[in-house]
C-alpha cells in the first residue's frame, strides 16, 4: 500500500493538458487554453489573439512553476514557447486570470473526500514563482482565505469535484485562480504536494486544528491497495 493517489490519477495530475480536458467534460472551470505547436510567427500570433494577451505559457508536466512565463505582448511568444520546450515536448497556453490565487487542500476519497479551509497566497507582484514558493519570505499565506463564505464553499465544492473527477485519493490540493470578477478557474491537481511544516496542506490542517502529526497519520491511514488480495 501507498499513500495518496494510485498511479492513474497521478499520471493525469502530472499533466496539465489531460487534466484540463478531464475537468472540460465535467463541466469544471479552467483558463482556457491552446496547445503551441510551432515558434511559426503566424501560428503563435493566432494563439495570442485566440487567448488574448496577456497570457500564460506552461510546460504541461512541470511544478514549482518551471518554465511558466506571463506573456505580455506577440514579441514574447517565441521566448516564452522556447523556455517551456527546454522542459516538455509539449507547450500550453492559457488565458491569464488576474485575480487572487487560492489553494484547497483534500484530505479522503470519494464522497468521504472533504476540503480543508482555502488558503491565499500573496505573493510579491502577484508573481508566485519558484523563488517566492521555495525561498522568499515575503509571500504570505492566509488561512481560511478571507473571502465570503458562499464563494468560499462553492470553491470548496469545485475543488472536490475536480478531484473525484480524476479519481485522486488519500489527500491532494487543488490550485485556483479567483478572477477580479470573482469566479474560480481550476489550475491544476497536485497528487503530492509539499509536506514541509511551512506547506500549504500543513498550514490548511492546522486552521482545523490537525496537527502535523496527525495530517501524518491520517494520511498513512488512508493508504491503500489498487488490488485487493486474492
Ligand atoms: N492561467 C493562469 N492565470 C494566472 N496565473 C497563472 C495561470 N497559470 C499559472 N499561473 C501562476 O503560475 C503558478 C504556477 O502554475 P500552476 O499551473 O499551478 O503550475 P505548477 O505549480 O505545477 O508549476 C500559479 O500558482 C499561478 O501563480
Ligand atoms: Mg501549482
Amino acid at each position: 500500500p501507498y499513500t495518496g493517489s494510485g498511479v492513474q490519477a497521478s499520471a493525469i495530475a502530472i499533466d496539465k493538458v489531460f487534466t484540463k480536458r478531464i475537468w472540460e467534460t465535467h463541466k469544471l472551470p479552467t483558463p482556457r487554453y491552446r496547445l503551441i505547436e510551432s515558434a511559426e510567427r503566424a501560428h503563435l500570433n493566432e494563439v495570442a489573439d485566440d487567448l488574448r494577451l496577456p497570457l500564460i505559457v506552461k510546460p504541461p508536466h512541470e511544478g514549482s512553476t518551471i518554465g511558466i512565463t506571463r506573456v505580455l505582448g506577440y514579441s514574447g511568444m517565441a521566448e516564452a514557447f522556447e523556455l517551456a520546450r527546454k522542459y516538455d515536448d509539449a507547450v500550453l497556453a492559457e488565458e491569464f486570470i488576474e485575480g487572487r490565487e487560492l489553494t484547497c487542500a483534500i484530505l479522503g476519497e470519494g464522497k468521504q473526500a472533504a476540503a480543508l479551509p482555502l488558503v491565499e497566497i500573496r505573493a510579491p507582484g502577484a508573481n508566485y514563482d519558484y523563488h517566492n514558493k521555495y525561498f522568499g519570505n515575503e509571500t504570505k499565506y492566509v488561512c481560511p482565505a478571507p473571502i465570503e463564505d458562499a464563494l468560499g464553499e462553492t470553491i470548496q465544492q469545485l475543488s472536490l469535484r475536480a478531484y473525484n473527477a480524476l479519481g485522486a485519493r488519500g489527500w491532494g490540493r487543488i490550485d485556483v485562480m479567483l478572477s477580479k470578477q470573482e469566479e474560480p478557474y481550476l489550475l491544476e491537481l497536485n497528487t503530492s504536494p509539499g509536506m514541509t511544516g511551512h506547506s500549504l496542506v500543513p498550514i490548511a490542517a492546522r486552521a482545523v486544528g490537525i496537527s502535523y502529526e496527525d495530517l501524518v497519520l491520517r494520511t498513512l491511514a488512508l493508504a491503500t491497495l489498487d488490488q485487493k488480495a486474492p
